[in-house]
């Protein structure tokens, strides 16, 4: 334990109490499709009347658009996933374009919890997430879903005051379920920013220490904000906030951690479909294939970084078969100190709530669909076996 306090010392400053404006986060391009909560901020999807914007052109989808889809990506995943996926890409096709149709989940702070504002939710139709799932062991983490695509607004950041919510893609607690996180254990987020899968983990367990790692500078500063609007000071010691390349970590921490989560850096197709101009696009799609270079990379030092007998869940928002389970493939076959976990179990019990796509993917990839716009979401798990 020693060794990982000092070892984290030597990374960035924990909780930099800098304050960062509305604009500067407006400024700043998401790449995170889990995240809902800046694109809110930004009004992104607003249109001049105030209501969420249609990109699709579908005559379902009835509102006007603001932000077009962007036709050079969704040719390319036309010619991907309908090979790989078949009718799940039709089904999926049809939520993503259709943007007015998006639903936003409100996951609670527990450290500033409003019963009044849980009592309104149920009033306004919305349900409870972790309520019927069967073995849900964690009762502190309270997440709303609504089968209408009403949406909250964000809270604003007020340095020293915790928000009450965050708003978030309902597929993006499946990783941090999966994790089977417990009170005491060291956990490792290794691509951390903007923080909403740290904060789930910190609503269902207080852990020995939390090391939430990002890369990319600004969103390391992000997710210090995400994380100081939603933890009491008391908790700050648990926590540890690190500026480091992810594809080391296993190396300079081996045999640390009991869980680590590899929310990997992804094609993020819901993010992608609304690429603001082509060239973006274009950069996008050439600069593809270079991720799963990166993501087996980010897997393999995540397996180092835990003890034997730990675990690691990686997850991705992306349909892409060579981001999900061509990676897992990539490093079961490489490493012979791994072996999968079966969440078959744990994600049937969340079927009422996500639609899984078809066939053995060696872990789990949550579809789009009207009514049900959770995901893309891919999880799967791995044990480090010595
Ligand atoms: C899908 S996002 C993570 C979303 C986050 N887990 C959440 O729930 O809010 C992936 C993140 O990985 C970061 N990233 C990219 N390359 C990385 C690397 N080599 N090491 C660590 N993080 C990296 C990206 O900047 C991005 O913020």
């Amino acid at each position: 334990m020693q060794r990982l306090h000092a070892s984290l010392q030597k990374c960035f400053a924990v909780f930099v109490r800098d304050v960062y404006s509305v604009n500067w986060m407006c400024r700043y391009t998401s790449t995170a499709a889990d995240t809902v909560e800046r694109k809110y901020d930004c009004n992104t999807y607003l249109n001049k009347n105030g209501t969420r914007g249609n990109s699709t052109g579908d005559k379902s989808c009835k509102r006007t658009p603001q932000k077009q889809i962007c036709q050079v990506v969704l040719q390319h995943f036309d010619q991907q996933y309908y090979e790989e996926l078949g009718e799940a890409w039709s089904t999926a096709r049809e939520a993503l374009l259709c943007p007015s149709g998006w639903q936003y989940s409100v996951m609670m702070n527990r450290f500033n919890l409003s019963v009044e504002m849980m009592q309104s939710l149920k009033c306004q139709g919305y349900s409870s997430l972790l309520k019927d799932a069967p073995g849900s062991s964690h009762s502190s983490l309270q997440c709303f879903v609504s089968k209408t695509q009403s949406r909250l607004p964000s809270q604003q950041h007020r340095p020293g005051k915790l928000k009450q919510y965050y708003l978030l893609n309902a597929a993006s607690l499946l990783p941090v379920l999966a994790l089977e996180a417990r009170d005491g254990d060291k956990i490792l987020d290794l691509c951390s920013a903007p923080g909403g899968k740290s904060i789930a983990i910190l609503q269902t367990v207080t852990p020995g220490i939390l090391h939430c790692n990002e890369w990319d500078i600004l969103r390391w500063k992000w997710l210090k904000q995400t994380l100081e609007s939603f933890l009491p000071t008391d908790l700050y010691s648990a926590v540890m906030v690190s500026n480091l390349d992810g594809r080391h970590i296993g190396e300079s921490e081996p045999g640390l951690y009991d869980k680590v989560l590899v929310d990997a850096p992804c094609s993020n197709d819901r993010s992608w479909l609304f690429s603001s101009d082509d060239v973006q696009a274009g950069t996008r799609i050439e600069q593809r294939d270079k991720l799963p270079a990166l993501q087996k990379q980010l897997l393999r030092s995540a397996v180092e970084a835990l003890r034997p007998g730990g675990t690691v869940v990686y997850s991705t928002c992306t349909l892409s078969r060579a981001e999900n389970s061509d990676v897992i493939v990539s490093v079961l076959s490489s490493c012979d100190n791994v072996e999968l976990v079966d969440l078959t179990g744990q994600m049937a019990s969340m079927s009422q709530h996500f639609t899984f796509a078809p066939g053995n993917m060696l872990g789990h990839l949550v579809i789009p669909e009207r009514g049900k716009t959770w995901g893309p979401m891919y999880v799967a798990k791995l044990k480090k076996l010595y």
